[in-house]
């Protein structure tokens, strides 16, 4: 599954944060596909289960070339991390809009103080190139455009990703560092955190429980496939220009109760779904323009929601049997 073989980039040394997440274990294991070394990076922090992060390093650890440092970026000395390490990208971060409002503290240290500790380190230790994993939540309510669409970002979440990415151009300018921002969008498929909509949703039809809808369902996202965000960062090490910052979003933008329509079809089910008020800082309309992106290291998005959502669903259905037996 997944239209993307992960380009092969010479044998490198790549340290990658949030080793233990969603898009971070992906990525992890397309990196030890392409021949690369990877050294892994988390300290199982956020507001969802630790166990399914340890469930996702389950099969990166027995890899040869796969070495695991179970760190928080907020506090740990970094050094044994990145000694000979040639590449960074920092996947690690307090993810999702809601929930940040719950808990600002973290949010702040996480993704900032975090972020701040991790470039000093990869300066010193004299990186190729570092990749900031950065987020469409940066541009606030709606998100649609390129990259030069003003920044407003509406939660916690946002704002702490916002600096981070301000902190990565410092770096840039200040100390030569040769680092390049990506703006991810709605990323989805197998291993999505057990906080994101869709991930909600289908634990909720398979379940036979009626979906919550937070607002009218008419929010739209520019959903990314899981395999198309690992194949434009991976893209990014090599052809992203140091200092700039690309979207990287899907071909097609989904209103919500699409999806649901997709998802429901694929477990077989039909939808209940009721309403509930909107969240502060949700976004409305999310839909990007990656012409940036495509035109500077080919990404080019594969897999459509249809194909993604079954996908995604099919991942989460095997998850609930190995649970149940
Ligand atoms: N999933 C999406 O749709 C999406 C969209 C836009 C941007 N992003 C960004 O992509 C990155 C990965 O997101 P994800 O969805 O895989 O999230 P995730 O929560 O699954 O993974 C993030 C990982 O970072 C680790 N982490 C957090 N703080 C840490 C710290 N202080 N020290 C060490 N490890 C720490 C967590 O334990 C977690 O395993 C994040 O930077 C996020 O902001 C994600």
């Amino acid at each position: 599954m997944g239209g993307h073989e992960a380009v092969a980039i010479s044998s490198r040394r790549v340290l990658v944060t949030g080793v233990a997440g969603f898009i971070g274990s992906h990525l992890a294991e397309a990196l030890l596909d392409a021949g690369n070394e990877v050294v892994g990076v988390d300290a199982f922090v956020g507001f969802h289960g630790a166990e399914h992060k340890h469930r996702h390093l389950e099969s990166l650890r027995p890899r040869r070339g796969f070495t695991f440092h179970e760190l928080d970026l907020r506090h740990a000395p970094l050094e044994p991390a990145l000694d000979g390490v040639d590449v960074v990208v920092h996947e690690a971060a307090l993810a999702g809009l809601p929930t940040s409002w719950a808990d600002v503290d973290s949010y702040v240290t996480c993704n900032i103080t975090g972020t701040a500790r991790l470039l000093e380190a990869a300066r010193h230790a004299g990186v190729a190139k570092f990749v900031h994993a950065s987020t469409s939540s940066v541009y606030g309510r709606d998100a649609v455009g390129d990259e030069l669409q003003q920044t407003r970002p509406v939660s916690p979440y946002g704002v702490s990703k916002l600096a981070a990415e301000k902190l990565v151009m410092a770096y840039v300018e200040l100390h030569d560092l040769p680092a390049t921002v990506l703006r991810y969008f709605s990323i989805y498929g197998p291993r999505q955190r057990p906080d994101m909509a869709y991930q909600i949703f289908i634990e909720a039809l398979a379940d036979g429980r009626p979906i919550t809808v937070f607002g009218d369902g008419h929010q739209s996202r520019s959903n990314t496939y899981v395999s198309d965000c690992v194949a434009a960062t991976v893209a990014a090490i090599d052809g992203a220009q140091v200092g700039e910052v690309y979207n990287v979003g899907g071909g097609v933008t989904l209103e919500l109760r699409e999806a649901i329509e997709l998802i429901a079809r694929a477990i077989g089910v039909t939808p209940k779904v009721v309403h509930g008020p909107s969240r502060r800082g949700d976004q409305r309309v999310t839909s990007a323009d990656f012409s940036k992106a495509r035109d500077t290291f080919g990404y080019e998005p594969a897999v459509a929601p249809p194909e993604g959502l079954a996908a995604q669903v099919d991942w989460a259905l095997a998850a609930r049997m190995q649970d149940a037996a």
